[in-house]
């Protein structure tokens, strides 16, 4: 039977790691402060931006969110930021992703302190990981190699393949795990064969945000398998077949209306894996883990001193 590796320990473990920093900033000088900017109206994004703001109160973080309407220009965004940059309080900014089509993300990023940017979108930030420098590194990928590392799973040497190639997970977590010597693959859409090519992998990574396409044709048997997907199923039928007609699984879509699926099939991972994260419950609680540590790091460099 394969290992579960569990997302919610390891995040009460960086959480339980983080609170004397915290309390050590808080007493010497003042909590860390992480500003979030959420525009318009997307529901998924709010509910993840609910549950950063969670977090910060949990750990006794301060933070304040932004919620410009859906029609704010790049500029009027950009200009936020920098308010945002100029503001002694604040030592994290997060603009939450995705922006509307008529915004210049690339702009919005470029705009934010490369001192702030705890969400490692900066440009330099992204530089200093390809040439492997220190700085603020994305969450979600940082998660995984949290996750892996703290479940002893090898990396060195090891084949890592990570299917999806974004620029907040993919590429990232391929770097990540490159820095830590493993031999890595990184596929996309146009991937000749991918199933084959994702047989290579001790270590598969599945962010390409289609639910449970990572069946067990996919994996070696005893892999590690990431699964970074989120996807929320409506349909009935779906989730009947992915879940082979599971009576608890479909009274669970049946009260809730909707079924989270990752981008590998559960059933399938539970079966050939050697270990894999759950979703709910995997990945998912280390972003914000991740994001958390990135504040009240950033908090103690510009706090030195203080
Ligand atoms: N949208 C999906 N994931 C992320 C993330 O890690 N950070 C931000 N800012 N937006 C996202």
């Amino acid at each position: 039977m394969a290992q579960v590796l569990d997302g919610l320990r390891v995040r009460n473990e960086i959480f339980a790691e983080l609170r004397p920093r915290i309390e050590q900033l808080r007493s010497s000088c003042r909590a860390p402060g992480l500003a979030v900017i959420l525009v318009g109206d997307n529901p998924a994004s709010a509910i993840y931006v609910r549950n950063k703001v969670k977090a910060c109160e949990e750990l006794g973080l301060y933070s304040e969110t932004h919620t410009p309407p859906a029609s704010v220009t790049t500029e009027e965004l950009s200009d936020l930021v920098q308010a945002l940059n100029r503001h002694p309080e604040i030592d994290g900014i997060l603009v939450q992703m995705p922006l509307p089509p008529h915004v210049d993300a690339r702009a919005v990023l470029l705009a934010v302190d490369p001192d702030k940017d705890v969400d490692g979108f900066h440009p330099l930030n992204v530089g200093r990981l390809v040439t492997g420098r220190p700085g603020l590194r994305p969450c979600t990928p940082s998660g995984i190699l949290e996750l892996l590392k703290r479940h002893s799973i090898p990396i060195a040497g090891r084949e890592a393949v990570v299917v999806g190639r974004s620029d907040i997970v993919g590429k990232p977590t391929a770097l990540m795990l490159l820095q830590e010597h493993a031999t890595v693959t990184i596929c996309h859409s146009r991937t000749r064969d991918l199933a084959s090519v994702c047989r290579r992998a001790d270590i598969l990574v599945a962010a390409m945000g289609r639910p449970a396409a990572i069946t067990g044709e996919f994996l070696k048997p005893g892999a590690t398998v990431i699964d970074v997907g989120t996807n929320r199923l409506h349909d009935r039928a779906e989730v009947a077949a992915i879940f082979r007609n599971d009576a608890a699984k479909l009274a669970e879509f049946d009260r809730k209306g909707a079924l989270l699926v990752g981008d590998v099939h559960p059933l399938d991972a539970a079966e050939k894996a050697g270990a894999y994260t759950p979703v709910p419950g995997g990945v998912g609680p280390l972003t914000i883990a991740m994001l958390m540590a990135n504040t009240v790091e950033a908090a103690e460099r510009r706090l030195r001193g203080c």
